[in-house]
């Protein structure tokens, strides 16, 4: 069965000149079914780069939106207009709003786990994997406003040694894991290496030594010669790094409920084989965007594709 859909994706997407895009956090299948696959940033590259005409992003609305927003000509399909995100959903476009309008003199980092309304008021966007980097190219003397992830914000300001004020928006998956646990985990497995998104809480950040993207993470799997991991991300991870290193061991981190699915992103998980042959072949759900809406959120995209190509920006004078 899962043979001949995989077949009729393949048909359909030479038919409709279509490329597929996947996040390291849907199932193995689709992952495998995939022309690339890798964490939001380099989704949201390969978005801008591809020359098919119709692109279907198998993750979440927010990156196939971002991906709207930066090469606006192409069909950009999402199995599953449902797949949201819980940043997303914890930063109404109102509320960030009147957030910005009490920090005039503020520079808005927003992670591009984030709404395209939110994106157009924001100043740049940052990514896991380059948000180090964005936020050391803006001048000192200037606060920053950081959104809507406040473990990511924590663990940035901690890691720069730079103030900021944060958003208290979290990630509802990766704030399920469980210090306590963790540490019982470890003591368990003394040679396992420790790694971690940063969205995850500080008490749990505490023990990892990687912490980083999904890129970031997958890289060190590859790498590092141990031999067993304990990894505090959500679970679509496991099968590109048991692809690279079948050698070794990985272990989820513990969440405090052990026998629940809670690693899982429902979001991400709500993408299937089946609901991406049927979006290739209606070319349905299409992210659409309003044009006005769709400029305004290129400036702060384009800040971030700027900067992590090693441009110098200008960022905006103190608004009023
Ligand atoms: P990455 O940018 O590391 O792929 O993270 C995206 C995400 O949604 C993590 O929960
Ligand atoms: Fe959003 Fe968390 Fe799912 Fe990533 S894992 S898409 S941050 S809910």
């Amino acid at each position: 069965m899962s043979y001949d859909i995989v077949a009729d994706i393949q048909r359909l997407k030479k038919e409709k000149n279509a490329v597929i895009l996947a996040h390291y956090y849907e199932d193995g299948e689709i992952q495998d079914l995939a022309d690339y696959v890798g964490d939001s940033f380099y989704l949201a590259k390969m978005g801008q780069q591809v020359k098919e005409q119709v692109i279907l992003l198998a993750g979440v609305v927010f990156m196939a939106e971002s991906v709207k927003i930066l090469n606006p000509t192409k069909t950009v399909l999402v199995p599953d207009l449902e797949a949201s995100c819980s940043l997303v959903k914890g930063a109404p476009f109102e509320s960030y709003l009147a957030w910005k309008k009490k920090h005039p003199d503020g520079i808005m980092v927003t992670y591009i786990n984030s709404s395209s309304e939110v994106k157009s008021i924001s100043d740049v966007i940052i990514t896991s994997s380059n948000a180090a980097q964005i936020i050391e190219s803006i001048p000192k003397d200037r606060k920053i406003l950081f959104g809507p992830d406040q473990h990511l914000g924590r663990w940035l300001s901690k890691k720069l040694d730079r103030s900021f004020e944060f958003w208290p928006g979290s990630c509802e998956v990766h704030v399920l894991f469980n210090a306590k646990k963790l540490y019982q985990l470890i003591s368990e497995n003394p040679d396992a290496v420790v790694i971690a998104h940063p969205e995850c809480e500080e008490s749990v950040l505490q023990y990892a030594t990687v912490i980083g993207s999904t890129s970031r993470l997958l890289e060190e799997v590859s790498k590092n010669p141990a031999k067993k991991f304990i990894v505090a991300t959500e679970t679509g991870i496991f099968h590109q790094m048991q692809k690279n290193r079948p050698d070794v061991t990985l272990i989820q981190a513990p969440v405090m409920d052990a026998g629940c699915a809670c690693n899982n992103c429902p979001y991400m998980k709500m993408n299937s084989l089946e609901k991406i042959k049927s979006a290739l072949e209606s070319l349905q759900p299409e992210i659409t965007l309003n044009e006005q809406l769709r400029l305004e959120a290129l400036t702060s995209l384009d800040r971030m594709m700027a900067i992590t190509s090693g441009q110098t920006v200008a960022w905006p004078s103190i608004s009023n």
